[in-house]
């Protein structure tokens, strides 16, 4: 290994370079993100909540802890109009398109410490580690930091990367509701979470929309400004948990007849590692995941209106209960999303009803008005459609049936992204040259990388996670797999950035 005294220049030395990740930096570092919370102190020690909405004062003293982290090593930051942070380690040659990594901090409410997290102080980690080796990349590198790549305050994820892909426009980002303003449709799933305690956020009063918060946050600037020049990033590559079950599943042994069935339908290829005596997610099994594509996310607001009255008096014969409904058009978003799996042979469309909003929501009142969030997924957007067109034809039945209305508003319908084949082979190349075992696999979650993949070539590498477990306290990475995730990440950079 080559110590930051004795390195050389990377191109001078590039069959040895080998960057020093420095995990007892990394792990503090997560950790102490990780404090930076809005939920109370876990009962359980061996998990951490970490909730942290876009904005609040958590979510900035975030951005401020990672900002001052990169300055200490050495990196230039700058911040966009919708607080989307750059961490630049400059190249060589600063004319030429930049090689670019990098996630979000912001968490959903009771999430865990990983999510994204790992992706940004990986990052760093990575570049530091490059820094200190003495590598000095032809084309610069750069951490990028998202503004909220989770959809809890505005509804819709992966703001920051939308609006730098130009893939969401501008002026509607800056016109869209806050959900944590107590008076927007749809708040009460934050605000009545018993689970919430919140931050003294300035959103209650006349902070309405997207432009509000990020005014008051400091972020003033026209949103006109944050879309990137094409070309801007040569490669991108983002470090992730997987936050499925796949990666560990392959770690245990093969011989555990539950593998085949678990892996049944889901394309993946089982371990190319020899199984473990003992099935434990060793240091020395982990496998690497690299992203091949990542799936195509939508969502839609439901909102039901039924008619309201005393639950006592209010005949059943006369009810058109806004709930009962909602419940059926869960069921149906059931039934058909397991008909689509079935029909493909694949475990491949997902839906979720994730929020539910019940008017006027007393014990005594029959509900008169329901609004529920749909989150729905597929590798294939054709099959998505189908299943989202077998819901509605449910939908316009129930209506009839129950004498109720349903809306319907859709919040985004994305397209799946593919990952750039030449950073792939880079990725393969990187692991089987270092003795890494792989796979190749699909992500299931959707990530900022979706949204620079209309700008940029992609890819992404995962780590496997505890279970599969993610959006819990409980999501757990190891510390080998972290490090090493880091150590492909920054062999990965410093490849691409000398391309
Ligand atoms: C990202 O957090 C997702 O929900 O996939
Ligand atoms: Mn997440
Ligand atoms: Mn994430």
């Amino acid at each position: 290994m080559l110590l930051a005294r004795e390195a050389r220049p990377f191109f001078r030395n590039r069959a040895t370079m080998t960057p020093t990740i420095n995990t007892t930096r990394l792990l503090p570092e997560l950790r102490h993100l990780a404090t930076l919370t809005d939920c109370p102190p876990s009962p359980d020690p061996n998990t951490t909540a970490v909730t942290r909405i876009l904005f609040t004062p958590r979510d900035l003293e975030a951005r401020a802890y990672i900002a001052s982290l990169a300055e200490a090593a050495g990196f230039q930051t700058r911040t966009d109009a919708i607080g989307n942070t750059f961490i630049r380690f400059p190249g060589l040659d600063p004319t030429l398109p930049a090689i670019g990594t990098g996630s979000h901090t912001d968490a959903i409410p009771h999430a865990g410490m990983y999510d994204g997290t790992v992706g940004v102080l990986g990052g760093l980690e990575a570049m530091r580690s490059l820094k200190e080796s003495g590598f000095q990349p032809r084309r610069s590198i750069e951490l990028l930091v998202f503004t909220s790549e989770e959809p809890t305050r505005f509804g819709i994820g992966c703001i920051g990367s939308r609006l730098l892909g130009g893939v969401l426009s501008p002026q509607i980002a800056d016109n869209l509701p806050n959900l944590l303003e107590p008076e927007t449709p749809g708040a009460p799933f934050m605000t009545a979470s018993s689970s919430w305690v919140g931050s003294q956020d300035t959103s209650t009063t006349e902070v309405r929309t997207l432009r509000d918060v990020r005014t008051a946050a400091g972020f003033t600037a026209p949103l006109t400004t944050v879309p990137l020049p094409p070309n801007y990033y040569a490669a991108w590559v983002e470090l992730h948990i997987e936050q499925g079950p796949l990666l560990e599943r392959a770690m245990q042994p093969s011989t555990e007849p539950s593998l085949g069935a678990a892996l049944k339908g889901t394309g993946f290829t089982p371990s190319i590692t020899p199984p473990k005596a003992d099935g434990a997610l060793a240091p020395e099994g982990t496998i690497l995941g690299i992203v091949t594509n990542i799936a195509a996310p939508a969502s839609y607001r439901y909102e039901i209106t039924g008619l309201g009255g005393h639950a006592g008096a209010l005949l059943m014969p006369d009810r058109r209960d806004a709930l009962t409904a909602a419940a059926e058009l869960i069921l149906s978003v059931e039934r058909h999303t397991l008909a689509a799996n079935a029909a493909s042979g694949t475990s491949d469309s997902v839906a979720t009803i994730g929020t539910a909003t019940i008017h006027p929501g007393a014990v005594n009142s029959v509900p008169s008005r329901v609004t529920l969030m749909l989150d729905i997924r597929d590798t294939d957007t054709t099959r998505r459609n189908q299943t989202m067109q077998a819901l509605r034809a449910d939908i316009q039945e129930i209506q009839t049936r129950r004498g109720i209305t349903i809306t319907e508003r859709q919040i985004n319908a994305d397209a799946p992204a593919t990952s750039d084949p030449h950073i792939v082979h880079t990725l393969e190349t990187i692991c089987t040259t270092n003795n890494i075992p792989y796979q190749k696999m699909v992500s299931r979650a959707y990530h900022d990388t979706s949204f620079i993949a209309p700008i940029a070539p992609v890819a992404m590498i995962f780590i496997p996670c505890r279970n599969g477990v993610s959006h819990r306290p409980d999501e757990y990475a190891t510390p080998e797999a972290i490090t090493l995730g880091t150590r492909v990440l920054a062999l990965t950079l410093a490849q691409l950035a000398n391309k």
